[in-house]
């Protein structure tokens, strides 16, 4: 019998559309962002952090009660226990940062018993509690990765500054505390990118919150989703001068190298985010006696768009993200894990978005081997 629900073959999936959701619209044509409707750099603008993340999990703004509660949980749930703590300091020394963040969250989640067949009002409540956790994680793992001990989260600090200061060391200034928050709201949600989809594959098979992050985790460690940022960075200062920036960028041309930091799959036109970031860079980059590298940026943007810019390749959030947090004493192995902090809110609210509606994932893919049947010989019959 024919199977009425055949598609077309796709791919990777390219262009198929496999669900639908309230919660962020990336429109590549327009150069917009949404998050629930609010244009990200509203969102920048007049928020923060906590705010936004509410906003993609419950679908609104929070009133001020709705407010204190999420962010009273979420200082509850950020601190971590003393076996936590030892893992971290275990691991952190020799495993990827991601690696290890990944086997944190899924080592948390081994010993909490209600990841066994959680309800939806369990699964919400898992996923604050990673989002919370996620942070302190980083950070232990940011200091024991550089020989340093944990610092406890400061109560009195907003998420994004706590996670500076547990990372750091050091309370962010104005102008930083805004940047990494900035940059957190602009990284947590984006579409159905492939650890997005790797946690709702998982959720969709009634898998818990813990198991369904540890995916997704898992899945933006690879270089093609998360990680340019970090070879951004390193082409810039290679480039180092602006003077560099028309030879370098033209030979990379020339031999069709790809240039990290451009290009996007779905922006045929400059990434709303990085047109925010660019704003933060040159600010943090100037307070830390790093204009230089500023300048350098700049003028590899000036050479990729009047080389590629008729292409549809512009700099996208990737270009100054790690510049930026390079700048303001981050190692460039961290900068996966921070898209991690802030993604991990999208993360959650997309699961539990679609296991509230759920189906579970199922794809096929085309048999183009054998159809056979081959006749079985046995092994010491084999040439
Ligand atoms: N540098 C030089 N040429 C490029 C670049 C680039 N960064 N990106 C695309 N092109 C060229 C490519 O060589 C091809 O040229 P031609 O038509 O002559 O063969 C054309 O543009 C189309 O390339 P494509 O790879 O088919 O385009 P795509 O839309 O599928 O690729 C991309 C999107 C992100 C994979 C690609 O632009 C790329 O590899 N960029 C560098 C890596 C990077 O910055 N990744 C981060 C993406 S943003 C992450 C996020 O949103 O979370």
């Amino acid at each position: 019998m024919a199977d009425t629900h055949e598609v077309q073959f796709s791919r990777g999936l390219e262009g198929v559309i496999a669900a639908e959701t309230k919660i962020g619209f990336v429109d590549g044509v327009e150069g917009r962002l949404v998050y629930r409707g609010f244009d990200i750099g509203t969102l920048v603008e007049q928020s923060n952090f906590e705010e936004v993340s509410y906003l993609l999990l419950y679908g609104n703004l929070p009133n001020k009660k709705q407010y204190s509660d999420y962010v009273s949980k979420l200082k509850r749930y950020q601190v971590l226990q003393k076996d936590e703590l030892d893992l971290i300091t275990k691991i952190a020394h020799e495993a990827h940062p991601m690696s290890a963040l990944r086997t944190v969250v899924s080592y948390i989640g081994a010993k909490d018993s209600r990841t066994v067949e959680p309800d939806s009002e369990v699964q919400e409540e898992l996923g604050v509690e990673i989002i919370a956790k996620i942070p302190t994680i980083v950070s232990a793992i940011n200091r024991a990765h550089e020989g340093e001990k944990p610092l406890g989260p400061d109560n009195d600090l907003s998420y994004s500054s706590n996670f500076f200061y547990g990372s750091l060391g050091r309370k962010p200034s104005t102008i930083e505390a805004k940047m990494l928050d900035a940059a957190l709201i602009l990284h947590a949600d984006h579409g159905m990118n492939a650890s997005t989809f790797s946690g709702m594959l998982t959720i969709s098979t009634l898998s818990d919150m813990y198991s369904t992050i540890t995916a997704a985790i898992a899945t933006l460690k690879g270089p093609l989703h998360g990680g340019a940022n970090e070879r951004a960075l390193a082409l810039i200062q290679k480039v180092g001068t602006p003077d560099n920036a028309e030879k370098v960028i033209g030979g990379m041309i020339e031999r069709k190298e790809k240039i990290m930091g451009f290009g996007h799959r779905v922006y045929k036109v400059y990434d709303p985010r990085a047109r925010i970031l660019k704003q933060f860079a040159e600010q943090v980059t100037k307070a830390h006696g790093k204009e230089n590298l500023f300048a350098a940026a700049n003028k590899i943007e000036e050479v990729m768009i009047s080389k590629l810019g008729s292409k549809g390749i512009f700099p996208n959030v990737d270009f100054y993200s790690g510049l930026m947090y390079y700048s303001i004493g981050f190692n460039p192995e961290i900068f996966t894990p921070i898209f991690a902090v802030s993604r991990a809110s999208g993360w959650v609210a997309r699961s539990l978005e679609y296991v509230r509606d759920n189906r579970l994932f199922r794809p096929k893919a085309l048999y183009i081997g054998e159809k056979g049947p081959r006749k079985y010989v046995p092994i010491n019959e084999r040439d």
